[in-house]
């Protein structure tokens, strides 16, 4: 694999897509195990984890239900500031159990905020699996049931993720190329 030029950017291969294949396939298989007879509803968080969701749900092998939201910002109160609300949610989630797909959790500035969204809904219990995560970054006290690869506190593209908009159709994955990577 080679360079490639995102906007003014270079980016350089890291992750192949033959092992996101296999983390994937481990995750499912671990959720599998661990849900047993539950009838999950997954919940793929667009637009990063598009990929990522398609791919891990062939691996998922019982039955299952699955949908997509969306995080908007809007401007809250002066005092909340900027909040997130959730677009796209039809389903009544009042006793499922739930399973939030993520594509990467950074800050966990998302995360705190679908906790928050999920608050009120009821649900019989809630799982996250995030396909990739930056412990060196993440800070926040709260649980990541799930997790693919974690990976060292770099800017990456590819497999749904985006700069700027681009490089989501990327098979693989390629961090950002810095002085001295
Ligand atoms: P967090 O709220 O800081 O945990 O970041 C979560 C969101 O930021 C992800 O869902 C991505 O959309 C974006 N993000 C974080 N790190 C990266 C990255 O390395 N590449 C591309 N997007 C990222
Ligand atoms: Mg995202």
């Amino acid at each position: 694999m080679n360079a490639i030029k995102l906007h003014n950017n270079y980016f350089i291969p890291f992750i192949e897509s033959t092992q996101i294949a296999k983390a994937i396939k481990k995750m499912a298989t671990q959720i599998e195990s661990d849900l047993k007879d539950e009838q999950p509803i997954f919940i793929g968080i667009l637009n990063g984890s598009f990929m990522f969701i398609a791919d891990f749900i062939r691996q998922y092998k019982n039955n299952c239900e699955v949908s997509f939201v969306k995080l908007a910002s809007y401007q809250g109160t002066a005092s909340t500031g900027k909040i997130k609300e959730l677009v796209g949610l039809q389903e009544n989630l009042k006793g499922k159990t739930v399973v939030i797909l993520e594509d990467i959790i950074d800050t966990g500035n998302t995360l705190e905020e679908i906790f928050r969204i999920f608050e009120d809904k009821e649900v019989k219990a809630l799982k996250i699996a995030t396909l990739f995560f930056k412990p060196d970054v993440f800070k926040k006290d709260l649980n990541i049931d799930y997790i693919g690869l974690s990976i060292p506190n770099k800017f990456i593209v590819g497999y749904g993720l985006d700069y700027d908009g681009l490089g989501r159709n990327l098979p693989d994955i390629y961090q950002l190329k810095t002085a001295n990577s």
